[in-house]
């Protein structure tokens, strides 16, 4: 049961990750949840997909341990009633399966929030046991054909590493040339190599639920759907600190975010029977849809109306997913004390310019769904 301490705190850990890029955690101290109402609206959204997903899947006709995991999970606070409502799901339909519930995400992640964030809300379930283990997607966490359902939600954008700088802006949406090429080549190694771990991990019949950042296909992306487009408005400001001499050349295309965008063509290729390697592998696409959740920030400031507060309270989702890369990207031989007051000055700038001028400020969530299915 959950209650008990060395079950529910166990660290599942299988060495470290050698791909892993530094500067890509989430600010930890339960900051994240706090901040990213809007990434809890995008999972409550998918909860119907994944409810169906187990519906399909029937976890009555098995026996044995039932595993669910949620991949790149932070501090869990934004999936756990998801996580909540299906498991739930599995033990109204299986009373007598065991359940194991599996927290991953990178060795930086802030596990102590998670097991707070979680403490002792699945513990009605009966007979649940929850673990983390500290493995990146890009490798096998589980082992081979013990996985029914695996979740992750705005975390797949994140690649194993950066490929390159991009010379004049700070993520691949405003790449081109080789540096754009760089980044798609490395998220479809990437995104291969996802999909080659959950083949192996899952079992037959069992579901996975993505949903992951894309490009859709009008052309909408994460805080570009219309409007400031929140990329262009980083590059700029960080590039007026470069122009005031307040960073190096360095450090300024030091900033590039190792995340990428697929597109749905992007997303289904490998997927895509007969040649697909995820399809030779045994993965069946069984749905793919593009949504877009609105930024619960800009969609507070209609009704309020209020400048200040709107940018106070915008601010701190972006800083959640984007801080720790530009404090990387910020030189080793600066004082930690130089390096955040240039980030708090960094941020302040970005709330000051949103104060101002609010309208067209705003961090809509665009997302690819999708169920696939191990055969
Ligand atoms: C924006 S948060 C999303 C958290 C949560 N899934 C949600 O939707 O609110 C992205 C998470 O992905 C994690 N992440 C990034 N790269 C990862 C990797 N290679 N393996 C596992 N987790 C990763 C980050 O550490 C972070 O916790």
């Amino acid at each position: 049961m959950l209650g008990a301490s060395a079950r529910t705190g166990g660290t599942m850990t299988r060495g470290k990750d050698g791909a892993m890029t530094s500067g890509t955690a989430m600010k930890g101290g339960g900051y994240y949840s706090l901040a990213t109402v809007g990434a809890k609206h995008v999972i409550d959204g998918a909860t119907p997909l994944v409810l169906e997903a187990l519906a399909a899947m029937a976890p009555e006709r098995a026996k044995g341990l039932f595993t669910m995991a949620d991949m790149g999970c932070a501090d869990g606070g934004t999936s756990l009633a998801m996580v909540e409502a299906s498991l739930r799901a599995v033990r109204k339909a299986a009373p007598e399966r065991p359940i194991a519930m599996v927290y991953t995400d990178q060795p930086t992640n802030d596990y102590n929030a998670l097991f707070q964030n979680v403490g002792t809300r699945l513990e009605a379930i009966g007979n649940l046991t929850v673990f983390a283990s500290a493995t990146s997607f890009y490798r096998q966490i589980l082992p081979p054909g013990s996985l029914d359902l695996g979740f992750s939600a705005t975390a797949m954008h994140w690649l194993a590493k950066k490929p390159c700088d991009i010379p004049d802006h700070v993520q691949a949406v405003g790449a081109r040339g080789a540096a754009l090429e760089a980044f798609a080549a490395e998220a479809r190694t990437g995104w291969g190599a996802i999909l080659a771990s959950r083949a192996i991990e899952l079992k037959r019949g069992g579901r996975l639920v993505l949903v992951n950042f894309c490009k859709d296909e009008a052309g909408n992306y994460l805080g570009w759907t219309g409007g400031v487009s929140m990329f262009d408005t980083f590059n700029r400001i960080w590039r007026d600190f470069l122009a005031e001499g307040a960073i190096t050349a360095d450090e300024y295309t030091r900033m590039t975010l190792p995340q990428y965008y697929n597109t749905l063509e992007e997303f289904s290729r490998p997927l895509k029977g007969p040649d697909g390697p995820a399809y030779g592998a045994g993965l069946r696409l069984e749905h793919i849809e593009t949504r877009i959740v609105p930024c619960p920030f800009a969609a507070d400031f209609k009704h309020h109306g209020d400048r200040a507060r709107f940018a106070s309270a915008y601010i701190p989702t972006l800083r959640s997913w984007t801080e720790s890369t530009f404090h990387g990207a910020l030189d080793a031989d600066r004082s930690e004390l130089e390096r955040r007051a240039l980030i708090e000055r960094y941020y302040g700038t970005y709330e000051a310019l949103v104060a101002a001028q609010p309208e067209g400020h705003g961090m809509d969530y665009v997302h690819a769904y999708m169920v696939i299915r191990k055969d």
